[in-house]
């Protein structure tokens, strides 16, 4: 499956699966990386691994609708299959949203749903939960709301802070967005009436 992967900054979660797609038999291939930001330290990784990576600043538009058209003629021209959403800090329309259902994955670090949106990692210090971790999802048009493909937990440590904790989950978030990348590309993991269907 060819892969597009969009990136807003420095694109970690970008580098892994170009990473997890080097190995042979891995059943996607990242053909385009593209980013809402000219200055996405992403995009110079991605083409230092030689993949063509556009920026493609949302603030050029003056509509979500115009850029949103933008960056699908540049998926289109890349005949994209799967788009995987990596740090990318835009919310994606319902008709974007549908034209790409059941191909479109994000990666949010909370265990899903619990803790939709931003400051994840302060709002699992606030809740007192000893858990927390990371979910790979099909996007649909709630935020940070689809069904999960994939999940990992770490442990929240005594004394961690929002910092200590992202970084241990960020750690585990490239393992869990290249798994579960590949289960989606070698049609393991679907999306069917909103539910994740496995099938080995
Ligand atoms: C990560 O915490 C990820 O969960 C969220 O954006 C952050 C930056 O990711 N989606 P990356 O290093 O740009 O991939």
């Amino acid at each position: 499956k060819r892969v597009a992967i969009l990136i807003s900054g420095r694109g970690s979660n970008m580098s892994a699966l170009i990473e997890a797609a080097k190995v042979p038999n891995y059943p996607a291939e990242v053909v385009v990386v593209i980013a809402n930001k000219a200055d996405a330290a992403g995009l110079a990784a991605a083409r230092a691994e030689g993949i063509e990576a556009i920026a493609i600043p949302h603030r050029d538009f003056i509509s979500k609708a115009e850029h949103e058209a933008a960056v699908s003629a540049a998926l289109h021209a890349a005949n994209a299959d799967v788009v995987c959403l990596a740090g990318y800090m835009r919310l994606i329309s319902p008709e974007f949203v549908r034209q790409w259902e059941g191909r479109m994955l994000n990666i949010h670090p909370s265990l899903l749903p619990l803790f939709r949106g931003l400051h994840t990692h302060e709002q699992v210090l606030a809740s007192g939960m000893r858990v927390h971790g990371c979910t790979v999802h099909f996007v649909t048009e709630g935020m940070d709301e689809g069904p999960a493909i994939a999940q990992t937990a770490v442990a929240v440590k005594t004394g961690d802070t929002p910092a200590t904790l992202a970084e241990r989950v960020l750690s585990v978030e490239h393992e869990t967005y290249a798994r579960a990348l590949a289960l989606v590309a070698s049609g393991k993991a679907t999306m069917h009436e909103g539910r994740t269907v496995f099938s080995d």
